[in-house]
């Protein structure tokens, strides 16, 4: 469930009806509902009920405006991080430094000492020359890294090739089989604390098969460890959950994730993390737009809007599917295909689908924009960077200005030596 509602006929972001957004701040313009983020937090933590130990971390690469971080850091979330950029904007929003995992395949030396100054809670190992970098810093600092192993459990996610992680070819984590050996040399290095597995298989799962086959093989790791000697006291879980994209998709519930959840790790007996993305962000926002022309093509009209894979990259990275759907739609219907003003046939967000009849000037939104929008977004053929605007019952404020061109291209600069 989502505040974004027809009321009178308007689209409205909470109380706000959109247009109002469009007129103040101009499109393409990324609209976000408090009220939803919230509501989708606490689904997710009340989904978690029966699992007595547990550590919450937003992904936040999936969203990370800082006055949405804010809101989640006010709701207990932590931080799951990929970057020494994200880990300051996660400290920066009011997320506490112990409740931060690093994540990442390829974090750098200087991120990981980063990580160890500014006192994070735990990182997430890729591979054992990572483990024994993180050693070495940790022990010149004189202090110990929280650390823990993700393995790769090889298994198929069933989703996009391209956010698929847990397969056997893919570069995450260390395979499960070599995994005791390793667990076990690092945890034989001083300065480094390992204390348990972490995993993540993929993005945008639309089942809970191959996450239950993850977990289960998981399970049998802990205790394989453990009867090595390992002191294990956490497993991180990492994110994926999918969410409906289409108004017909039935992805599974957060509840259903929970119960499933609680089921295989109840023997477990150690902290569970978990690092949610697109199921708490992905329906908390839209981008609004406006349609510039209607143009006639060879088989259905292209509805040209001013928004472009610049401001919204998953259609034309993914063939995702994105709902369509006008601000004031009048009841009619038209078959066309959706595309932005970048000059790159992939710049398409639809092809031949039946939508809201819109004309020119007509103000629209793409759904579930929440997650891996804005901040995919890129200034591609000199066009501003998308601004964002975060609603909160009948007020709302720019939580992200739209950079303009101008102001990309001042940071630019012509060598005096080409003459
Ligand atoms: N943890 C780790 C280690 C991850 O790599 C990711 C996402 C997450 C958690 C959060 O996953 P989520 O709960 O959001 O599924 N740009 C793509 C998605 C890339 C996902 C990358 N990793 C998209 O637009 O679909």
């Amino acid at each position: 469930m989502d505040h974004f509602q027809y009321r009178d006929g308007v689209l409205h972001a909470e109380d706000i009806p959109l247009p109002r957004i469009a007129e103040e701040i101009g499109t393409p313009v990324y609209v976000y509902s408090r009220a939803t983020l919230e509501r989708h937090a606490q689904v997710f933590r009340d989904a978690l009920e029966d699992v007595p130990k547990k550590h919450i971390a937003f992904a936040i690469k999936c969203n990370p405006n800082l006055g949405v971080l804010r809101v989640l850091a006010r709701q207990g979330y932590g931080a799951d991080v990929v970057s020494g950029g994200e880990l300051e904007r996660a400290l920066a929003a009011g997320m506490a430094a112990e409740d931060i995992v690093f994540s990442g395949v390829g974090k750098t030396r200087a991120e990981l000492a980063q990580g160890l100054d500014r006192g994070i809670g735990q990182f997430n190992i890729e591979h054992e020359p990572e483990g024994i970098a993180l050693a070495e810093i940790a022990l010149a600092k004189e202090t110990t890294a929280q650390a823990v192993l993700r393995v790769n459990p090889d298994v198929d996610a069933g989703t996009h090739a391209k956010i698929s992680t847990g397969k056997a070819e893919n570069k995450f984590g260390v395979g499960i089989d070599a995994a005791p050996e390793i667990f076990d040399r690092l945890a034989g290095l001083p300065g480094l604390k390992m204390r348990g597995i972490a995993l993540h298989i993929g993005s945008q799962l639309t089942s809970l098969a191959p996450l239950e086959a993850a977990f289960e093989r998981v399970g049998r790791l802990v205790a394989d460890l453990r009867a090595a000697g390992h002191d294990i006291t956490h497993v991180d879980l990492g994110g994926g959950l999918g969410v409906p994209y289409r108004p017909d998709d039935d992805p599974p519930s957060p509840a259903e994730y929970g119960a499933m959840v609680a089921r295989v790790t109840k023997n477990w007996d150690v902290t569970l993390m978990f690092e949610p993305g697109r199921v708490i962000a992905g329906n908390t926002g839209v981008l609004l737009t406006e349609v510039l022309w209607v143009k006639p093509g060879a088989t259905n009209p292209f509805v040209i809007v001013d928004a472009a894979m610049n401001d919204l990259a998953r259609p034309a990275l993914y063939d995702a599917y994105h709902d369509f759907v006008a601000v004031e739609p009048t009841g009619e219907k038209m078959t066309a295909s959706i595309v932005g003003p970048v000059c790159e046939t992939g710049d398409t967000f639809a092809r031949d689908r039946t939508i809201d009849r819109v004309e020119s000037g007509d103000l629209a939104v793409f759904r579930t924009a929440g997650a891996y929008g804005a901040t995919m977004a890129s200034t591609y053929n000199s066009r501003s960077l998308v601004p964002e605007v975060l609603v909160d019952g009948d007020r709302s404020i720019v939580v992200a200005d739209r950079i303009a061109a101008g102001t990309i291209m001042a940071a630019e600069r012509v060598p005096d030596w080409i003459d």
